[in-house]
C-alpha cells in the first residue's frame, strides 16, 4: 500500500502506442516512435502532472507491454498498488499513422487483453471510498462486460462515500454499437459528479446538435459540472445552472491525441487544489492545448509549470 491513499483513481486500459515517425500507410512505416495511451491511463498522467496524487487501476499482461507501462507509472509517481499483472495477458497496443490531410488513422490490437477482463473483485473499495474522486470513462465500460460491471461498482462505492465521480463517454463506435454506448454513458452521467464529453460523441449521444443543448441533456441526467470539449473552440462548462465557454489555449497544434484525457486530468488536479470549476477549466484548455503541440498522448502532457507560463504567455520552455 501507498503511505497515503491517492486523492485521484482511475481505472480503464492502459496501451502501448506505436507512432508512425513519418506520414505514410501503415504497410510503408519503416520506423515507429513508441509512446504511451490508453484514455484512463493518460488521464492519471494528466492529474499527477498537475499536482494531484493519483492511483490507476487495471490489468495488464507479464508481458513487454505490461512491463513499459508499469515503468511508465512508476517514473511519473502514479501509484500502481491496484494494477494487476495477468500471468500469459497479451497488454493492449495500437498503432498512429498519419496522412496528408493532416488525418491519424487508429489500428488497435486490444481485443481479448487483460483489461478487458476487470471485473468487480478488481475494484480497491478501500482506495475507491478514501480516494477524493474516481475517473471512469466509456472505455473502461466498453471493453468488456465484466469491465463495465466494474465501473458501475466502482461508481457506486464512491457515491456512497463522497468521492467525486469524473466520468468521460470517450465514445469509440469500433468498441460497442451506439445504441449500448448511448444507454450506458448516460446512465453512467446520472451517477457522475463530472461529465466531461467531447461536441462529436454528445450529439451522438444525446441526440441534440447545439453544444448548448447537448450540455443541457447531459446536466438534466444531474452531474454538478459538465464540461463539453469542443477542439480549438474550447470549452462549453455548465455548472450551478450557468453555462461559461472558456475559449481555446491558441496553439499550432500537430496531433491532437490525448487532448481531452489532459483536460480531465487537470480539471481534476485543480479542482481538488480548491480551484473553481471555472479556474479549474481555464486551466485545464491550457494543458490540453499544449499536448496538441506534439506527437503522441503521454509524452506532451504538460507539468504544472509550464502549463501556468504557458498561460501567463510565456514560450512553451
Ligand atoms: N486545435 C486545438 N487548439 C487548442 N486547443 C485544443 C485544440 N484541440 C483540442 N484542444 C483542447 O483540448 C480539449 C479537448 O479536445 P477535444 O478534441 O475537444 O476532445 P477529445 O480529445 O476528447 O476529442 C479542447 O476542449 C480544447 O481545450
Ligand atoms: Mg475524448
Amino acid at each position: 500500500m501507498p503511505a497515503t491513499d491517492p486523492a485521484v483513481l482511475s481505472m480503464g486500459e492502459p496501451l502501448l502506442e506505436f507512432n508512425a515517425a513519418a506520414e505514410g500507410t501503415l504497410e510503408n512505416a519503416a520506423a515507429f516512435h513508441v509512446g504511451f495511451g490508453g484514455d484512463t491511463s493518460n488521464m492519471a498522467i494528466a492529474a499527477r502532472r498537475s499536482g494531484a496524487s493519483t492511483g490507476y487501476v487495471t490489468r495488464v499482461g507479464d508481458d513487454a507491454f505490461g512491463q513499459a507501462l508499469a515503468e511508465l507509472w512508476h517514473r511519473e509517481g502514479v501509484d500502481t498498488t491496484h494494477v494487476v499483472t495477468e500471468p500469459g495477458g497479451a497488454t493492449g497496443i495500437y498503432f498512429i499513422t498519419r496522412h496528408g490531410d493532416g488525418k491519424h488513422a487508429f489500428t488497435y490490437r486490444r481485443a481479448g487483453s487483460p483489461a478487458s477482463r476487470l471485473s468487480p473483485p478488481d475494484v480497491p473499495g478501500e482506495a475507491v471510498a478514501a480516494a477524493r474522486l474516481l475517473h471512469i470513462s466509456g472505455i473502461t465500460q466498453a471493453i468488456g462486460p465484466s469491465a463495465c460491471d466494474a465501473a458501475f461498482h466502482a461508481m457506486e462505492i464512491a457515491r456512497a462515500h463522497s468521492t467525486l465521480v469524473s466520468y468521460d463517454p470517450n465514445h469509440r463506435p469500433a468498441l460497442w454499437p451506439a445504441a449500448r454506448a448511448r444507454a450506458i454513458v448516460m446512465r453512467s452521467a446520472e451517477l457522475a459528479d463530472i461529465v466531461l464529453p467531447n461536441l462529436q460523441e454528445g450529439r451522438l449521444l444525446t441526440g441534440a446538435s447545439e453544444p448548448a443543448d447537448v450540455l443541457a441533456a447531459f446536466a438534466a441526467r444531474g452531474p454538478a459540472i459538465v464540461a463539453l470539449k469542443m477542439g480549438a473552440d474550447g470549452v462549453l462548462l455548465g455548472e450551478g445552472g450557468r453555462t461559461t465557454h472558456v475559449p481555446a489555449h491558441r496553439v499550432v497544434p500537430t496531433d491532437a491525441t490525448g487532448a481531452g484525457d489532459t483536460f480531465d486530468g487537470a480539471f481534476a488536479a485543480r479542482l481538488l487544489d480548491g480551484d473553481s470549476p471555472l479556474e479549474a477549466a481555464r486551466y485545464a484548455v491550457v494543458a490540453a492545448a499544449l499536448t496538441t503541440t506534439g506527437h503522441g498522448a503521454v509524452g506532451p502532457i504538460p507539468d504544472r509549470e509550464a502549463v501556468l507560463r504557458a498561460a501567463a504567455g510565456g514560450p512553451p520552455g
